[in-house]
């Protein structure tokens, strides 16, 4: 007997403000035919005057609560995945632990930018698989708005607002696993999660600035067809990863739910893994990239819609700045 963990619920927010192409291409040397065609988006979320990446970050979180059907009192542990916290300290967690109403357990934010998420669910996941943790959240929330240089029309098109989140709970795999019933422990909770990091590729993408280099908070630059061609790379590995580490192979995967950086690279790696794309889970035209938000927001717009259902086997896989890139293979 060993116990596991199991994704119960789910939930997002995005602001009310969007904004389209045609109206950036107003004040940008740019147009709706460029940005859609080389990226996928035709519109973003942005953040209201004053709303913070922890107002963003409660809101998914209380939807994902109410889906779950959990007592908010019982959740132990409070990740949140973000590159756009509130302040430099303390951890924004810590702020949305409280907004909750939570006074138990641990807090704290992940930063592995557009792999936050996946990075979070990796450490929640353990948590509990090693009993230190009974019901955890794991918010992705991001601001990225705030961090693009507006008149850089290479990055600014590219980033939106907005926040998803999941509720973890630990559950004991007593059951023997019946490798033909899809609904049996085999294909239950979280299978397994894989993790990488290669920080030779730092200035690639980054946010120019720190707290102890510039003072600054910093833009976002980006040598944007190196950070393509790593991605390609890097996903489709980390996908093949998953799937080996399981014995599964991609006819067993019902969604696959990617990190929404880009409609090409959402292609490009659903070919490599011959995922049809009526199986692929995409919302980069209505979000763009919305960093550590994205896997969340996609999972829940496919789980309300009714897409993802009981039992499906999903993919979920993302790389961002750093690198990072990670996998998690979930019984739904
Ligand atoms: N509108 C119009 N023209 C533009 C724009 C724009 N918004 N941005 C750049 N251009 C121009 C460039 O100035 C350049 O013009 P030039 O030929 O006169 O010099 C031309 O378009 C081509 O520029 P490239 O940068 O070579 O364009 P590319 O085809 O590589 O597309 C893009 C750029 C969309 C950023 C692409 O490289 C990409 O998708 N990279 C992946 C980056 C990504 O998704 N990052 C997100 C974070 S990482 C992650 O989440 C995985």
């Amino acid at each position: 007997m060993s116990v596991r963990s199991e994704i119960i619920g789910c939930g997002s927010y995005l602001p009310e403000r969007i904004l389209t192409n045609d109206e950036l291409a107003e004040d940008l040397d740019t147009s709706d035919e460029w940005i859609y065609s080389r990226t996928g988006i035709k519109q973003r979320h942005i953040v209201a005057d004053g709303e913070l990446t922890s107002d963003l970050a409660f809101k998914a979180a209380s939807n994902a609560v109410e889906h779950a059907d959990v007592d908010a009192a019982n959740i132990d542990l409070v990740i949140l995945a973000t590159a756009t916290p509130d302040k430099t300290f303390p951890a924004t967690a810590t702020k949305v632990q409280s907004m909750l109403g939570l006074k138990n357990g641990a807090a704290f934010d992940v930063q592995a930018v557009c792999s936050g998420f996946i990075y979070g669910l990796s450490i929640a996941d353990n948590f509990i698989k090693t009993g230190q943790a009974k019901t955890a959240i794991v918010i992705g929330a991001e601001t990225f708005t705030k961090l693009v240089d507006w008149e850089d029309r290479s990055t600014c098109v590219l980033f939106g607002d907005g926040a998803g989140a999941v509720v973890l709970r630990a559950f004991e795999d007593t059951q023997a696993a019946d490798p033909s019933d899809k609904h049996s422990n085999k294909h239950r909770g979280i299978l397994s999660t894989h993790l990488h990091s290669d920080g030779n590729h730092v200035e690639l993408l980054q946010a120019n600035g720190g707290p102890a280099s510039t003072g600054t908070v910093g833009k976002v630059e980006m040598e944007g067809r190196e950070v393509f061609r790593h991605a390609v790379q890097n996903l489709s590995s980390i996908v093949d990863e998953a799937l080996e580490a399981n014995n599964l192979n991609y006819e067993d995967v019902d969604w696959l739910v990617p990190h929404q950086a880009n409609k090409r690279i959402i292609d490009s790696t659903a070919k490599k893994l011959k995922m049809p794309t009526d199986r692929v889970v995409v919302t980069v035209d209505k979000h763009a990239n919305t960093s550590a938000a994205s896997i969340p927001l996609a999972l829940d717009v496919a789980v309300k819609d009714g897409r993802i259902q009981r039992g499906d086997l999903v993919l979920m896989e993302a790389m961002g700045s750093g690198f990072t890139w990670g996998a998690a293979l979930v019984g739904w």
